[in-house]
């Protein structure tokens, strides 16, 4: 995915930071309900250029993980707080636990069932017990329709960048989907030019296989509904028993 390797120099004209930060209070409220108040410390799996995270970092003590070294370089300018480490949420093994694990949309770029556990357990292994980790995947099977969105925004710079996301079952995997990005820059004066057209594929599994796994790796979960402009955003609460 060429959005966080080559291409994340024009990641913060795609989702400007500033939008997260509704977003980051319905994450941090069933945290906080979980965990009562004080600091805490959080491990975030697959934290992109943790625009979420960053609205997070007055409550918690921030443990930052991207397998892409371009997505922490942004992670590293947004919070120059945080403890950034490298790694894939499927393996990763830091031999510390933390009061709460936060997985948002990463989590659907597990493209398997298999994958999906192996990062559930990553989640469980990193909690104390009593501890909470809430899951947040862009899509599920019994809701997905697929659609169009655009968006974008003008740098400070002068750089400006729109895009156009285009998601669709993927033909021959009914637990996949394609996620094409078109994105369309202009830089000062210059010309408006296409930068590229960058293919994601992610998974889509269902509601029950959710609840399902989570159960299976000794979570004890529920599931909350966010109303998002029209639908429902699942967000899924996963208590580590103490
Ligand atoms: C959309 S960004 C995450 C944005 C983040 N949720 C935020 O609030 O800013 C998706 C990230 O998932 C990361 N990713 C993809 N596969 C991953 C994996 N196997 N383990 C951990 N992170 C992964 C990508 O490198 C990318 O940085």
């Amino acid at each position: 995915m060429r959005m966080y390797a080559d291409l994340a120099p024009w990641y913060p004209l795609i989702t400007p930071l500033q939008d997260y930060a509704e977003e980051a209070a319905w994450y941090r409220g069933p945290m906080r309900e979980v965990l009562g108040p004080g600091r805490h410390r959080l491990l975030e799996l697959g934290c992109g250029a943790r625009h979420n995270a960053h609205h997070l970092a007055d409550d918690f003590d921030l443990t930052l993980v991207d397998p892409s070294p371009q997505m922490l370089d942004l992670a590293r300018a947004n919070c120059p707080g945080a403890t950034l480490v490298q790694g894939d949420m499927r393996d990763l093994r830091l031999g510390r636990t933390f009061d709460a694990v936060f997985l948002h949309d990463a989590i659907s770029y597990m493209l398997s069932r298999a994958d999906l556990r192996a990062a559930m357990q990553t989640a469980w292994e990193h909690l104390r017990p009593g501890g909470v980790a809430v899951l947040v995947p862009d899509d599920l099977a019994d809701d997905f329709a697929p659609g169009t969105d655009c968006g974008g925004s003008d740098g400070p710079d002068g750089r400006s960048l729109r895009y156009l996301e285009w998601s669709w079952r993927h033909p021959d995997l009914p637990e996949r989907i394609v996620v094409d990005y078109t994105l369309v820059v202009r830089e000062g004066d210059g010309p408006v030019r296409v930068l590229a057209v960058d293919r994601h594929e992610q998974g889509l599994f269902p509601r029950e296989t959710w609840l399902g796994l989570l159960a299976e790796t000794g979570f004890q979960v529920q599931e909350r509904l966010q109303p998002y402009e029209g639908r429902n955003i699942s967000i899924f609460v996963a208590r580590r028993p103490g």
